[in-house]
């Protein structure tokens, strides 16, 4: 289904409301969905949960692995079931930069490539392979992509961090009571900034931008009003528009970012799909690497400001996506930035759950 069909029905849902309350509007094709998502890098596990040779089991929307960190500090993920008799590979143990099962001892690559059977003399047999997935570390997090051609673009970075030297920090675990798509169009919902966040209603005004096919970019272009001395001196710290910037990744890892024009703050939000179309999820602060001793003195506050931050948002919304059974019936024109992240997503390649996932 094309994306700009889903959301035409979407509106001419609206338009025809009033004739037919009951309509049924057409599934989305990846949005919301619990059997699928967009194909693309999702986040593991924490980078430190992983030590050096050591296997530990992992699921990904209902995929089952074993994900190793080899000898030579490589990450590695197989299959979960050893293609001899199904023993968890994770119950086995590294064997340099490959992956021994326990029940026989079969050795596999990183590729999935069976290597040793030790009951056989010489090379085990070629026939002999399970699925290799392919899995990267950056900024604290280990990723899978999730796809079933190889990775065209990079694990998402914001823009203004891409190429240049930075420092992270890895928040807590977090899990949301609903779908990682609904908690990513939050942070576009104008309304709900003013309803549930208390800020002033014409702060903010999302203009979406596509980036690439897998990317988009909401830029906030409302500014600070001049309603009192506070306000005035606040917006003398932005030249033009109010920094409120949303980076989208797959529909499901987010950075939103922040901050005066001297100082910017990124928050990535990297989400996952989890059983029961919930979400796991990490907070991930950035900020760019100090070019100063004040800066070194100062990244460690700017970073926990920046979890602070995205604390605060969070706890508001606590209360929707506890209880949300997200229902998109009726867009109005202030929805226009939920649409085109909608519209954006739809236009994906789907990455399907295991049958089982939620
Ligand atoms: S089940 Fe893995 S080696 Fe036999
Ligand atoms: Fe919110």
């Amino acid at each position: 289904m094309q994306a700009n069909s889903v959301v035409g029905r979407i509106f001419v849902g609206r338009q025809s409301q009033s004739k037919n309350l009951t309509r049924e509007r057409e599934p989305y094709s990846i949005f919301t969905r619990t059997d699928c998502v967009a194909s693309g890098w999702y986040w593991l596990m924490p980078s430190k949960s992983l030590k050096r040779n050591k296997v530990i089991p992992a699921n990904i929307v209902g995929h089952e692995l074993a994900v190793f960190r080899k000898e030579s500090g490589e990450v590695a993920a197989l299959h979960a079931y050893c293609p001899h008799m199904g023993a968890h590979l994770a119950e086995g143990k590294v064997d340099g930069e490959q992956l021994r099962c326990f029940f026989h001892n079969w050795c596999y690559d990183d590729k999935g490539v069976c290597t040793d059977i030790p009951c056989v003399k010489g090379k085990a047999p070629k026939a002999v392979t399970t699925k290799s997935w392919t899995v990267r570390e950056s900024h604290g997090l280990i990723w899978i992509w999730l796809g079933d051609d190889n990775p065209a673009e990079d694990i998402p970075i914001h823009p203004e961090l891409k190429g240049a030297a930075y420092d992270y920090s890895v928040g807590n675990f977090f899990i949301k009571n609903c779908h990682p798509n609904v908690v990513m169009v939050n942070a576009i919902d104008e309304q709900h900034f003013h309803t549930v966040h208390n800020l002033p209603g014409d702060v903010l005004n999302m203009e979406p931008r596509r980036i690439t096919s897998n990317h988009i970019e909401f830029k906030n272009t409302g500014t600070i009003p001049n309603t009192n001395a506070f306000t005035t001196t606040i917006g003398k710290l932005y030249k033009e528009a109010l920094t409120y910037n949303l980076d989208y990744w797959y529909g499901s890892t987010g950075t939103v970012t922040l901050g005066p024009d001297f100082l910017h703050l990124y928050l990535m939000f990297a989400l996952r799909l989890s059983a029961g179309g919930k979400t796991e999820g990490y907070a991930v602060a950035f900020a760019k690497k100090p070019t100063n001793m004040l800066q070194v003195i100062l990244n460690p506050f700017v970073l926990l400001i920046t979890k602070l931050a995205g604390l605060y948002f969070a706890k508001g919304d606590t209360r929707i996506f506890n209880s949300i059974k997200f229902d998109f019936k009726t867009p109005i024109a202030a929805d226009h930035s939920v649409l085109a992240f909608i519209q954006h997503l739809e236009k994906q390649k789907q990455f399907y759950c295991a049958a089982d996932a939620s």
